[in-house]
């Protein structure tokens, strides 16, 4: 299975990391930024328009639906594909965006079919970009598509042959960013089964030939509806209309180029290739169409963090955040202060975020299949060991079964889903196994996400291998989110040592894998760098109001 024999060849190890060039060719560092160049440019509205939504509302379906229009779709990319902010370091400048991305190389693009057009979404410059119009648009009464794509070079070009994984992360992470701002605009949003790899790809034109002969290739990822109204037409829609509308259509602008010159990785493209989904025509999206309604109780600005050895602690009164303000503040800590401990209370609550009951987790149509075996350092109420949090209490089990022997498997008060293994300072084996990375070390807590792997690769086919990173992605994202909640901050890491994470764990085989490491603690700010807005206007008008 190409998949499997893809994911063994990229494992980070003790001695060894996964392929790639050593060192970063400068002179060869891709655009962040796709563009079609001839395509009309159509800017998004820039006004506000959920300042006022509570956090909690991204979960419970509470927020009020906006009318779908140029100025809420607007919305909607701004607070998930945007720009969260620029950064400067003498000569340097980087933008960050609102999604996280592996190494800040941001292999996603997203585009929008709406108003019987396919348009690119451009960033930088918060517009569309219209590459064609549909003759065919019937059913755009109630709602819009979202398509995201992936540029493998992006990633490729510091990351070599692991890079698939990390466009998958990112997809993933796009994934929920794009469900909660849809939540915030009182909208669901649900990815559509039935279109296969290919017609995505028709659909969104990006495979088109010659037009894009020297653009780096977009690999397709998913297609989702976003709608205020009831999912099931969506979930039903025939895409052979569609697909033969792009097939129809004068497509506009020729994808720029990112990079003068590109070392080929031929794993990448095979992965790719036998990851791609087929489609059905009869897959629905189960459970989708039940209102998401969240569990969770909300715990804005609980937060919790106590700093220093007397235990200070800071921001802990109860301010309410709104969730456009925690949305465009998510950022990735560089480092952590190895003080800071997070309030129990609220650790548990992040962990119920993961519970599939709520948003994002209706965006998609599977049950849980990654679950966390945790480091935890500095919890309130804790000991500090290795932990396991199922998503689903029914893997318990299979874990046990699976894991070391002398594991001891304690509940933790009423946690349903946690479980004590080992009370341990496990500090240095967090680091260690996260590549060496304090990060892992110095916070409240660092884990790595384990996948249902080999037998539900066998059993589904290779494109599963796609979804088990998105939903990894997924769960960054909601703790990205969280971390900011709680007045705490979070770092992706997609650094780790594949099989020694296994080891400590006890587990061999394939029927488990660790996808995805994350981390959370209280930050310490790189006070060297400077910072702008992620838009000029939004920088005048802070200006303005002071
Ligand atoms: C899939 C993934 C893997 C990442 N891996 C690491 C990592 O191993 N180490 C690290 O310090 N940061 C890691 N990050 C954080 C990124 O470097 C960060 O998201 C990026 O620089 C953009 O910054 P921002 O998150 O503040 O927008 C990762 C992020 C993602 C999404």
């Amino acid at each position: 299975m190409i998949a499997l024999e893809y994911h063994a060849a990229t494992k980070h190890h003790f001695h060894r990391f996964a392929r790639s060039l050593g060192y970063l060719d400068w002179a060869t560092q891709p655009d962040p930024f796709r563009r079609y160049a001839g395509a009309p440019l159509r800017e998004l509205p820039r006004a506000a328009l959920a300042s006022d939504v509570p956090y909690a509302a991204l979960f419970d379906g509470t927020a009020a639906p906006h009318p779908i229009g140029l100025a809420s779709i607007g919305e909607l990319l701004r607070c998930s594909m945007g720009l969260s902010a620029w950064k400067q370091y003498g000569t340097s400048r980087w933008a960050l965006r609102v999604n996280p991305s592996s190494g800040n190389l941001h292999p996603t693009e997203a585009y929008v079919v709406w108003d019987g057009r396919v348009c690119h979404y451009a960033p930088r410059e918060h517009a569309l970009e219209e590459r064609c119009v549909l003759d065919e648009a019937a059913a755009f009464e109630t709602g819009f598509l979202v398509g995201l794509t992936s540029i493998p070079w992006r990633e490729a070009w510091k990351y070599g042959e692991r890079a698939f994984r990390y466009c998958l992360h990112d997809t993933g992470h796009a994934i929920g960013a794009l469900r909660l701002a849809a939540a915030m605009l009182g909208w669901r949003l649900a990815l559509l089964p039935q279109w296969s790899d290919a017609q995505v790809t028709a659909l969104l034109g990006v495979d088109r030939g010659d037009d894009d002969a020297d653009a780096e290739r977009e690999e397709p990822e998913c297609l989702a509806v976003v709608t205020a109204g009831e999912l099931g037409p969506w979930l039903d829609l025939d895409p052979t209309p569609l697909v033969a509308a792009a097939g129809r259509a004068a497509w506009q602008g020729r994808a720029n180029r990112l990079s003068p010159e590109r070392v080929e990785w031929p794993i990448i493209d095979e992965a790719a290739n036998a990851t791609r989904w087929p489609g059905s025509a009869t897959s629905r999206h189960v459970g989708a169409t039940s209102h998401p309604v969240g569990a969770t109780s909300p715990h804005v600005g609980a937060t919790s963090r106590h700093v220093g050895a007397t235990s200070h602690q800071v921001g802990a009164s109860s301010h309410r955040v709104g969730a456009r303000e925690l949305i465009l503040q998510r950022r990735s800590a560089l480092a952590f202060d190895p003080r800071g401990v997070l309030r129990g209370d609220v650790f548990h609550a992040m962990l119920r975020r993961l519970q599939p009951n709520a948003p994002p987790w209706d965006a998609i149509d599977w049950p849980p299949h990654v679950h966390l075996a945790m480091f935890v350092h500095r919890v309130e109420g804790l000991a500090p060991g290795v932990y396991a949090y199922l998503r689903d209490r029914a893997v318990v089990d299979e874990w046990k079964a699976a894991m070391r022997p002398d594991f001891l498997w304690e509940q933790v008060g009423a946690n349903e889903g946690l479980f004590l293994l080992v009370p341990i300072d496990c500090r240095r084996a967090a680091n260690r196994v996260s590549c060496d990375q304090d990060i892992a070390e110095d916070g409240f807590f660092s884990l790595g996400m384990l996948a249902r792997f080999a037998p539900v690769l066998r059993d589904r086919g290779e494109w599963w291998y796609r979804r088990v990173f998105w939903e990894c992605g997924l769960i960054g994202q909601v703790l990205y989110l969280e971390a900011e909640a709680a007045g705490g901050r979070a770092t992706g890491i997609g650094c780790f040592y594949d099989d020694p994470m296994h080891d400590i764990l006890g587990l061999s085989g394939h029927d488990w894998q660790s996808l995805y490491h994350f981390s959370m603690g209280v930050p310490v700010e790189d006070t060297r760098l400077m910072t702008e807005p992620g838009y000029s206007w939004e920088a005048t008008k802070i200006a303005k109001t002071g």
